[in-house]
């Protein structure tokens, strides 16, 4: 677990300009390509994986928006758990600057598993000049969250944020191009992450999850049983739904909600 200045691309880093050079299974993504980030041509590079889960730039600037709205103004932290190739991050550490929400986050952290995946988000940011503006973690986010939670010492200086004003952004993968095409998704069945690891982990804070737009909502209702409101946001481009928002609020007193369970499924 360790910060990272500027990592570099690798072989595994693709700015692709032909369809030619795009593998076939990637290609009605890489269609999609000036929806997902408007500037490509400017030179965004993508991992492979990563076109399975971006989050078109359109999305991301929403998200940015309604967690201005929607989250207390006394948290000025935010971390971007599963940042990708950076579309999040680059749109939290624009609302910095941009949409009238000047100066919303003290400080934007982004944390990936990967590297070549970070080294694009890293590129892309500075296509965006926002690079120097997130702090970057390479890295397994939950061992992140368990020391900033639990040994902070661990950490270095600038990761070891105050976690009372501390906001949780999280877009982890939903199993892959084909995660489901189930009418309802089963958040239980959720691959590698399913709603109880994510919740169990992140309940004591405010956060936001990235999920699909098909997501049970049920499943969602019963992580609040004593919380007035989970707001739940669909996500549309081009008049289609890509995606939802679940914005969560932290439990207050842990002992009662500690041993939630989400039906008959859960597999924690
Ligand atoms: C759905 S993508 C995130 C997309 C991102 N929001 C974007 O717009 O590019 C999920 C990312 O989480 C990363 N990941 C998976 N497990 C992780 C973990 N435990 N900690 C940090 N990153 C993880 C994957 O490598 C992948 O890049």
């Amino acid at each position: 677990m360790r910060r990272v200045n500027k990592l570099p691309l690798t072989n595994q880093c693709h700015h692709w300009t032909r369809l030619g050079e795009v593998p076939w299974d990637l290609q009605k993504y890489w269609q999609q390509r000036y929806t997902i980030f408007p500037c490509y041509n400017e030179g965004i590079y993508m991992t492979q994986d990563a076109w399975f889960g971006v989050t078109p730039e359109p999305i991301a600037n929403q998200i940015a928006q309604d967690l201005n709205s929607i989250i207390s103004p006394s948290k000025t932290t935010i971390i971007d758990l599963f940042a990708g190739v950076g579309a999040n991050a680059i749109a939290l550490a624009n609302a910095t600057t941009n949409h009238g929400l000047e100066d919303r986050w003290d400080k934007v952290i982004a944390v990936e598993l990967d590297a070549a995946t970070l080294a694009c988000a890293q590129h892309n940011a500075s296509l965006h000049g926002v690079t120097d503006d997130i702090i970057w973690v390479l890295g397994d986010s939950f061992k992140f969250l368990d020391a900033l939670l639990n040994s902070p010492d661990k950490l270095e200086d600038d990761l070891r944020v105050d976690v009372a004003s501390t906001v949780l952004f999280a877009s982890p993968p939903w199993g892959g191009p084909g995660y489901s095409t189930d009418e309802i998704f089963d958040l239980n069945t959720m691959e590698p992450y399913n709603l109880a690891k994510l919740y169990g982990s992140y309940k004591t804070m405010d956060h936001a999850l990235y999920l699909p737009r098909t997501s049970d909502l049920r499943q969602i209702a019963k992580l609040g049983p004593e919380r007035p409101k989970i707001e739940v946001v669909q996500y549309c481009v081009e008049g289609a739904s890509k995606a939802m928002v679940a914005y969560i609020p932290a439990v207050q007193d842990e002992d009662t909600h500690g041993n939630i369970t989400f039906g008959p499924e859960s597999t924690t």
